[in-house]
């Protein structure tokens, strides 16, 4: 593969002007396609010091593709190339649905954010798994998270058992999987956050599918503090694998500039916050519960901060957007460097260092 530089200036040069001159998600759906069409380059070498080990999985480094970007794991061979660890593919629904009408997706270049309310579009849990089957045969390096939501049509008391169907289906085929309980445009799916309705869907999935793979809680950014704190809770006393903080945002306040655009906000307005969650979230459960932190991460210094914080797994997915395909090997490069001239020799001496 070529050098991250090149790739980097070829994006600014070239494709980053002409992706930003299309409609975002006309813009978002090439890039998959080109990336699904890429020649299986061997993936970056890894630097030992960033392997890291959790739930008795290597991951060759902690810098992930966050859910949202491929939704339906088309590209899976290209989030290698890249030189991400892992991938969370997904949100995975179980029927195929079309999301929210169009337009759903904004850019605010002046604030590196975008502004999303896509509604899970998704091929469907029938679509997506014998992709996912033909890669593992293939042989991939890259770890694979899945992201379960449930059907926009499917009635309250039907969603424990939409999460159940997916895990049947999907959970033997992912490394980990991922509860989405936080996306801010599916109605009434936040509530899934509280401590009954938690309780109510774990006991529900481990009943019907068992729990194949570990399993993580997705949270959003704007819950209250007492709220984050009885989530951590029940997260500990459910055995959950993970949390994985943040979604997108509602809130508007970090933004600073006026936007007419609803859903959620992603990208650099929502860095502070998610780093702030993820502090708390380390902190409140005495380091106990592995967190995948993900929210405004574009540099290698925001990836550190988000480690030192608490988190043991990063993902990015705006500034991919932003900063280009060699965001993931940049952050990398910098982040070997900033454990050693810190005096650390592996990335997982320093998740949560801060608490
Ligand atoms: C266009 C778009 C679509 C997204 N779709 C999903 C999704 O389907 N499921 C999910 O859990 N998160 C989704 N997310 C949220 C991201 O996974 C991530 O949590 C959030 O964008 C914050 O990270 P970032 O600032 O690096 O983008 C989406 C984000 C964007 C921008």
């Amino acid at each position: 593969m070529p050098a991250v530089s090149a790739i980097d200036a070829a994006y600014r040069q070239f494709l980053k002007p002409f992706l930003f001159s299309l409609d975002a998600e006309y813009a978002h759906r090439l890039t998959i396609r080109m990336l699904s069409l890429m020649p299986p380059f061997p993936p970056p070498r890894e630097r030992p010091e960033l392997a890291i080990k959790l739930w008795g999985i290597d991951f060759p480094n902690p810098i992930g593709l966050a859910a949202g970007m491929d939704k339906d794991a088309v590209a899976i061979r290209g989030w290698e190339t890249l030189g991400f660890g892992f991938a969370e593919l997904g949100t995975i629904t179980p029927r195929a649905q079309a999301g929210n009408e169009t337009p759903r997706l904004w850019r605010i270049p002046e604030r590196r954010a975008l502004i999303n309310r896509l509604g899970f579009p998704s091929e469907g849990m029938a679509a997506v798994a014998p992709r996912i089957e033909r890669m593992r045969k293939a042989g991939i390096s890259i770890r694979l998270g899945l992201n379960f939501g449930p059907n926009s049509d499917t009635p309250p008391e039907g969603v424990a058992a939409d999460y159940t169907a997916l895990m049947e289906r999907l959970g033997p085929l992912a490394d980990f999987i991922v509860i989405n309980v936080s996306s801010p445009n599916t109605p009434g799916l936040r509530n899934w956050q509280s401590p009954e309705k938690m309780s109510e869907l774990f006991a529900a999935m481990r009943e019907k599918a068992g729990e194949p793979r570990p399993v993580l809680v997705k949270i959003a950014p704007d819950l209250e503090r007492n709220e984050l704190f009885r989530i951590c809770e029940t997260a500990l006393e459910l055995g959950v694998d993970g949390i994985v903080a943040c979604n997108t945002s509602v809130a508007r306040e970090a933004l600073g500039v006026s936007s007419p655009h609803p859903g959620g906000l992603s990208g650099r307005p929502i860095l502070i916050r998610a780093r702030e969650l993820i502090r708390d979230i380390h902190t409140h459960t005495r380091g106990k519960i592995p967190i995948i932190g993900v929210g405004g991460v574009s540099t290698a210094e925001d990836a550190w901060l988000h480690i030192r914080a608490g988190a043991a797994l990063v993902e990015l997915y705006t500034a991919l957007i932003y900063e280009g395909p060699g965001v993931a090997e940049r952050i990398k490069a910098g982040l070997a460097d900033l454990l050693r001239r810190n005096g650390f020799r592996s990335i997982s001496e320093v998740v949560g260092i801060d608490r």
